[in-house]
């Protein structure tokens, strides 16, 4: 990579659940013994960066978001030798790692909030956001999860007052105003940068900066507190990431990045409501719409792309008509929505498991301006579990293989975490790693072969973006050009095979198929077929 380019704008990241990834001591629950000896699978995917999700001591009521102490791992998922072990194995393998920070709220256990319920005149009360009274509900001002949360206020017996919490009532909100609050994340931040984790990713960042309803943060600066996390990084670990979890709509996205100064990867969740927008609709307009509305990011920051993570798909910063169009093509039952305004569905099923729409969003998301991020299981194609509630669905066991438990674990099916999906087409008999493994067409090996060739072309990190025209509106066309290198990046979102012509500018250009070696010899325009659903990465040198 070109000195001076952050490693991350141009990572390729993958999100790990860790209680939900691999065993290693048979006690039915995920954990970072059985972690590292996957470390290998995860580097030879071609990831060079792991997104751990919370593993901290917790209660568990929301995934480990709920940390009742930031210093010490879950007992669950092992000790910190053994984080320690998987950390410095994927540093032998290359591969970076960052971690949640939960810094808006923490568990209603944990011993701040204990001490701040007990005694008023305690130093931690002001840790958290109190009223006397019940407060009156501000307009807009709702809870994260409707439906199961009635309000942001909870009375507390033992305060004799009510606390705030934007998400579930078992999570106080941080008050993030007292000094002390942010003296606390700077040392949770400096205590894992110092074991040698690479950065993180903030949950919930405009909460965390006061964006949640209440003017606590900083009102004339919220983005102060952003802009002093992230000096604090660098001065501790120059080149650290911050990866911020923002879903605002577009005009606001662009604050988050600053100057450069905040945070230096946002996730795009703009661009994956678009992508799945333009899969519904057979046709690539939204995509185009989607890149006219996103700002473009300061130098040396930029977007992480993706299709899913694990919660639910959220359609409540696009239009109402693209989430009706995605929602009636891939998630029509009630059973598969969450909160009204998302897809609790995983990318497989949505796209009816047909492996040519699997490939193309990911060769879509791969071949992005950006940094690509996937979550555990899509590169086989795991399915999604309905029966468990919320956004557990699609948080079932990874499928390594056909044997018992999906090879996840070797405790008694009882004792598991969750059941892996053991029915229908998505069921582990069918998909799992070591089953795609030999398989060179398999969408394991597929996913490997888009990663692999993004990364041994480094023209998609220091290349200019190319936004082209294709005369067939199912084509998204977009590539990259650096002197006269080219590479062009075609995807026919359509069931029907299509030839298509793409506008190459000023001059012609030859090039070859990075996947079947065809040679294409193109004039200004570029004609190409592609087959339905199929996709194209031309690589090439334009004739000066
Ligand atoms: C995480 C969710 C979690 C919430 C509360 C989010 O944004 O992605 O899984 O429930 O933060 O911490």
């Amino acid at each position: 990579m070109e000195a001076g380019i952050p490693w991350y704008t141009d990572a390729v990241i993958y999100g790990i659940d860790v209680e939900k990834f691999a065993d290693g001591n048979g006690d039915g629950i995920g954990d970072f013994v059985g972690l590292a000896e996957k470390v290998p699978y995860i580097a030879e995917l071609g990831v060079t960066c792991i997104w751990l999700l919370p593993f901290f001591a917790s209660p568990d009521r929301d995934n480990g978001y709920d940390v009742s102490d930031y210093y010490h791992i879950g007992t669950r998922v092992g000790t910190a030798a053994d984080f320690l072990a998987f950390l410095h194995k994927a540093g032998e393998h290359g591969i970076r790692v960052i971690i949640d920070l939960v810094a808006n709220h923490t568990s209603d256990e944990h011993p701040w909030f204990e001490a701040a319920r007990r005694d008023e005149k305690s130093h931690f009360r002001d840790y958290y956001v109190w009223s006397p009274d019940p407060p009156p509900v501000e307009p807009g001002t709702h809870s994260i999860f409707p439906g199961e949360e009635t309000s942001v206020w909870t009375y507390d017996e033992v305060a004799r007052a009510y606390y705030f919490h934007k998400f579930y009532h078992f999570q106080p909100d941080l008050n993030i105003a007292n000094p002390a609050v942010r003296a606390e994340i700077e040392r949770v931040i400096d205590y894992w940068l110092s074991l040698g984790i690479s950065g993180f990713r903030i949950d919930a960042a405009p909460l965390v900066i006061g964006q949640n309803g209440l003017e606590r943060a900083n009102p004339t600066d919220p983005h102060g507190i952003l802009r002093d996390l992230s000096a604090y990084v660098a001065q501790r670990r120059p080149g650290g990431l911050l990866l911020g979890e923002v879903n605002l709509p577009p005009e606001e996205m662009g604050r988050y990045f600053g100057e450069g100064d905040q945070l230096g990867l946002l996730f795009n969740f703009m661009m994956a409501c678009y992508i799945f927008g333009a899969m519904a609709r057979q046709d690539a307009t939204p995509i185009y719409q989607g890149l006219g509305l996103l700002p473009e990011p300061p130098t040396h920051c930029g977007w992480a792309n993706f299709l899913r993570n694990l919660d639910e798909l959220d359609f409540s910063q696009v239009p109402e008509d693209l989430k009706e169009d995605v929602f009636k093509a891939f998630a029509p039952d009630e059973a598969m929505q969450a909160f009204g305004r998302g897809v609790r569905r995983r990318l497989a099923p949505m796209l009816g498991g047909d492996q040519r729409r699997i490939e193309l969003a990911l060769s879509l998301v791969i071949s992005m301006r950006g940094a690509p991020l996937l979550v555990y299981g899509d590169e086989i194609g795991m399915g999604e579990d309905l029966s468990q509630e919320g956004r557990s669905a699609v948080r079932t066991p990874m499928q390594w293989d056909g044997e018992a438990n999906a090879g996840f674990s070797s405790a008694a099916a009882g004792k598991l975490v969750q059941t892996p999906i053991a029915k229908g087409a998505f069921s582990y008999k069918k998909v799992n790693v070591a089953r795609q493994k030999g398989d060179p067409a398999s969408l394991l090996n597929r996913t490997k072969r888009l990663i692999m060739a993004r990364r041994s072309h480094q023209i998609f990190s220091r290349g200019r973006a190319l936004r082209l025209e294709c005369s067939d509106k199912a084509v998204f066309a977009h590539g990259f050009e650096d002197g006269a290198e080219l590479m062009i990046l075609l995807h026919n979102l359509s069931d029907r095979k299509t030839s298509a012509v793409v506008d190459l500018g000023p001059s012609a250009a030859v090039l070859s198929d990075l996947f079947n070696g065809d040679e294409i010899a193109a004039d200004t325009a570029l004609k190409v077929e592609i087959e339905p659903f199929g996709y194209r990465w031309l690589g090439g040198q334009r004739r000066m």
